[in-house]
């Protein structure tokens, strides 16, 4: 099945009763999981999977020859080959990385990528609703090559000012952008950007760790030329993300980390790395997880890109037209006010309630959200905010979360309002 084909029948009620966590039943209420944002619920599919290959099939990969390593291989690589379908790579699952999470790629590209391709002078252009793991990398090569890191400015309608983008494009060797912004929910034009990044003979990198789970995505499409975000994000397990770029850009790059599994040869002078993506794997890698990224990918593509889009845009558009008439103004949304070009990531700016004491209120009704600066420090000051207080919907969202949320926003605005 194709990413993002529609499947009839799509119910979250039946994804709910695949999750495992949402049978949790907490200070006496059943839980209300809003804090997909931060970490999604994995299905039971995912766990098993996990478990099958510890129970059935546990050894290392690219080492053995006896069966049950045969079999470790063939899931670990059989991931990969997953990820290459769901993100529709041109050349396949041998422009597919496996780091630790989508930071590491932040980090991979930046270290292997930019300390090659990049020297004092040249401007990475990012913008002021970028996560930390978009903006410490590159803080840190201009440490070591000089590099400038130029910030597009977010407008006060919480989207890309993009008016004097043909001048801030002046030197820049990479635009690197979130696809969906993990504070405000905003989705940005990536596609556009792409073009015009490439126009200006630049690459573009895209941070998909918040709309991977959300919406199609389609690196051939968008012509994007980096493309990184997290298994865990996806209904799959944490410590895996994933980092895809052409095939001719990845065999230029150097290793990242050293050790096994990454090299052609070692001798005493010196080595050789190996090609392809085990280049940038050095070491055992995460195989059960992959195991459950593979099984993550295969209950997406069963959900349908397409239905998941709409189930989380009906739900979001309700939320946000109950949030805006149900509180007189006192319960704001740091975001886009409609549901054109957003996701369904709500942040929250409760008069006068400190984000961490609505959080606190909603827990008393089994309400997971996140309170903090959502490592988007740049974005709080923007906007005066120390904090927000976010939350987020999945698949296996339901109205009546929103419910939830609302009555434990009421009490909270009683409590300290
Ligand atoms: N980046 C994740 C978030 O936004 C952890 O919560």
């Amino acid at each position: 099945m194709a990413p993002g084909e529609p499947v009839s029948s799509f119910d979250p009620r039946r994804v709910r009763a695949d999750t495992p966590l949402l049978r949790r039943v907490i200070n006496e209420r059943p839980i209300t999981y809003l804090d997909s944002a931060a970490s999604s619920l994995p299905p039971r599919a995912v766990i098993e999977a996990m478990s099958r290959y510890y129970e059935m099939r546990h050894a290392n990969v690219h080492r053995g020859v006896y069966q049950t390593a045969n079999e470790a291989t063939a899931i670990y690589e059989g991931a990969r080959e997953a990820i290459a379908r769901f993100i529709n790579a041109p050349a396949g699952a041998n422009e597919i990385v496996f780091t630790k999470n989508a930071t590491e790629g932040f980090n991979l590209l930046a270290k292997s990528w930019g300390h090659k391709n990049l020297k004092a002078g040249d401007v990475v252009l990012v913008s002021e609703m970028e996560h930390h793991a978009n903006i410490v990398p590159w803080f840190q090569l201009r440490e070591v090559n000089g590099i400038e890191v130029r910030f597009i400015p977010v407008n006060d309608d919480f989207r890309l000012d993009l008016t004097d983008i043909e001048s801030l494009m002046e030197g820049v060797k990479l635009v690197s952008l979130t696809a969906m912004s993990n504070v405000l929910g905003t989705i940005n034009p990536i596609k556009d950007l792409a073009a015009l990044a490439h126009r200006h003979g630049a690459l573009i990198a895209v941070d998909a760790a918040q709309s991977v789970a959300h919406s199609p995505s389609d690196v051939t499409d968008l012509d994007v030329d980096f493309f990184i975000f997290s298994a865990h994000k996806m209904l799959g397990p944490t410590g895996l993300g994933v980092v895809w770029t052409r095939e001719a850009i990845l065999d230029q790059m150097p290793p990242f980390l050293g050790g096994g599994g990454m090299i052609a040869d070692v001798r005493v002078d010196g080595y050789t790395p190996a090609n392809g993506p085990s280049r940038f794997e050095a070491g055992t890698p995460p195989i059960a997880e992959a195991a459950g990224l593979g099984a993550a990918v295969l209950y997406l593509e069963g959900l349908g890109m397409a239905n998941i889009v709409e189930h989380e845009r009906n739900l979001t558009s309700d939320a946000l037209s109950r949030l805006a008439s149900e509180f007189d103004g006192r319960v704001r949304v740091i975001g886009p006010s409609d549901t054109h070009s957003r996701g369904g990531v709500i942040s929250l700016d409760v008069e006068g309630v400190h984000p961490h004491d609505v959080a606190q209120v909603l827990d008393q009704f089994a309400v997971c959200v996140r309170p903090g600066h959502h490592c988007a420090k740049p974005l709080m000051r923007r906007f005066n905010l120390a904090a927000t207080a976010r939350a987020s919907f999945g698949p296996y969202s339901l109205t009546r979360d929103t419910d939830v949320l609302i009555e434990a926003l009421h009490h909270a605005l009683t409590m300290f309002g």
